[in-house]
């Protein structure tokens, strides 16, 4: 390897010792006698010194002539001395050029040049190169690990299901059709029916982590037309309020975790992340409104929260109660798609719910129907074919327990627990309404 230690990883025992390090050129400076060069790795920045009297001609001669961003690797002595403004620096006995960088570059990776969103997406390798925005990108790798941490402490089996799917779940509109062969056949919105249909099989607890494609027309700050789901489904619940201990407590862990592991990296981007109390608040559909109406914004009953009604709650429950997270539950079963219980006592109201974070819905779960003949009902209610979820009611008519779940918008927890303006911010390539490459 070219590399023996990352920038951070050199302490005070490695005083005198020779070390291998590699990188990016951030800066040369050359002062005659000494020439400098600062090399960029994943983890910060390496001072290298070369004194004219303590170093090869070649190495003196090549420093000044390194382009920024060309990739170099050094072999050195590692030397501490507070004359060196990180606290030490590596005296070369080897630098070799990697890679060369071509000039102009596209973009500026110290981020002094400003740039509009799209030419850093155009440019997204270069774009991470700047800390602040791989600090979001090792925080979402971590969120990744935690969400699955999570989901194996508490007993969920991991499961993969179709992308390539023949039903809408969630709503027509939103689907990419294609053509599979001589069939017509979509891109999956969600796991949603084969999560279900894998509650009949026993398995019990079930999580998925996968992308989901929706066909928004509209370019909006927190929707993408590929986007990862979290998702979940759990059997043998009794009511809603269960599922909603898992997600409170699955959402708490990740936000805790990267509290926990991602110091360095909240650091750079500025950002306190406070802790979660919970359990989250819980907040009934009817209130909700209640509460807008009072602000000023009326809705009608049995209609969507639109994104300002999310927005003015959001900020309601912050300035009230100092939480960043709160349950709205108890939906109009006429707002919220087939496969959701009704209550059997006031059927207008069903058991789903949604968790919001900061103003914005992060997820939509809720108990399922999983009563055959009423889910058959519900779904010609909504006015779908019912002969065209065949293979997923087939599931409901040999024994199917109880059971809800959840769907996590990966990209929306990012987003919201960083508190960032922009959904394509938390997402390497970005599908949207204008993007297909790169
Ligand atoms: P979900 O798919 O669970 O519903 P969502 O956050 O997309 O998640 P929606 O219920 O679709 O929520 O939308 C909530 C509100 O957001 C809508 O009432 C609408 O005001 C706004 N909205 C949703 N989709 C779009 C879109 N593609 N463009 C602009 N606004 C949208
Ligand atoms: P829903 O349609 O609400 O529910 O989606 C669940 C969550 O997925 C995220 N999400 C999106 N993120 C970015 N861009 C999008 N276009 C986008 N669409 C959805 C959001 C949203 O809360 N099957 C149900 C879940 C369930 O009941 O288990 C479903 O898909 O964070």
């Amino acid at each position: 390897m070219y590399r023996t230690h990352y920038s951070s990883q050199i302490t005070e025992e490695l005083n005198g010792q020779k070390v291998k390090v590699a990188g990016w050129v951030y800066e040369v400076k050359d002062l005659g006698g000494i020439k400098f060069l600062w090399i960029r790795d994943r983890e910060g920045i390496v001072q290298v010194t070369a004194p004219k009297k303590k170093v090869g001609e070649e190495i003196f001669k090549l420093i000044p002539k390194l382009n920024s961003e060309d990739v170099v690797a050094v072999e050195g002595i590692v030397n501490f001395t507070p004359k060196a403004k990180l606290g030490f620096e590596i005296i070369p006995e080897k630098l070799e050029v990697l890679s060369k960088a071509e000039t102009p570059l596209p973009l500026d990776p110290t981020g002094k040049v400003k740039a509009e969103l799209d030419t850093r997406l155009d440019n997204r390798f270069i774009d991470l190169r700047k800390p602040e925005v791989m600090a979001i990108f090792k925080i979402r790798s971590n969120v990744f690990k935690a969400v699955r941490e999570f989901f194996y402490n508490e007993g969920f089996i991991e499961i993969h299901t179709p992308k390539i799917i023949a039903t809408a779940t969630e709503g027509g509109t939103e689907l990419f059709p294609m053509k599979y062969f001589e069939k017509d056949a979509f891109l999956a919105q969600s796991p949603q029916l084969y999560k279900q249909i894998m509650m009949a099989s026993g398995l019990d607890k079930v999580f998925e982590i996968a992308p989901i494609f929706r066909a928004e027309e509209h370019n909006t700050t927190r929707h993408l037309n590929e986007a990862w789901s979290i998702d979940a489904e759990i059997a043998f619940i009794e009511n809603e309020n269960e599922v909603m201990q898992v997600l409170e407590r699955l959402v708490a862990y990740a936000i805790n975790y990267v509290r926990e592991h991602n110091e360095k990296e909240l650091k750079i981007l500025n950002f306190e992340l406070e802790e979660p109390k919970l359990p989250f608040r819980r907040i009934t559909y009817t209130e909700a409104l209640e509460i807008l109406k009072d602000l000023g914004k009326e809705i009608p009953w049995g209609e969507d929260i639109d994104t300002e009604g999310e927005k003015l709650l959001g900020r309601y429950v912050k300035e009230n109660y100092d939480e960043d997270l709160y349950f709205i539950y108890q939906y109009p079963s006429e707002a919220k798609p087939f496969y959701i219980m009704k209550y059997d006592d006031n059927p207008k109201i069903s058991r789903a719910f949604d968790l919001e974070y900061r103003g914005v819905e992060i997820t939509s779960g809720g108990q399922r129907e999983h009563r055959y003949e009423v889910l058959k009902q519900q779904i010609a209610e909504k006015g779908l074919n019912v002969e065209s979820f065949e293979f997923y009611l087939k599931a409901f008519r040999y024994g199917m327990p109880p059971h809800g779940g959840f769907g996590l918008g990966a990209e929306r927890l990012i987003k919201q627990m960083l508190n960032l303006s922009n959904i394509r911010e938390v997402i390497l390539f970005p599908r949207d309404r204008k993007r297909l490459t790169p």
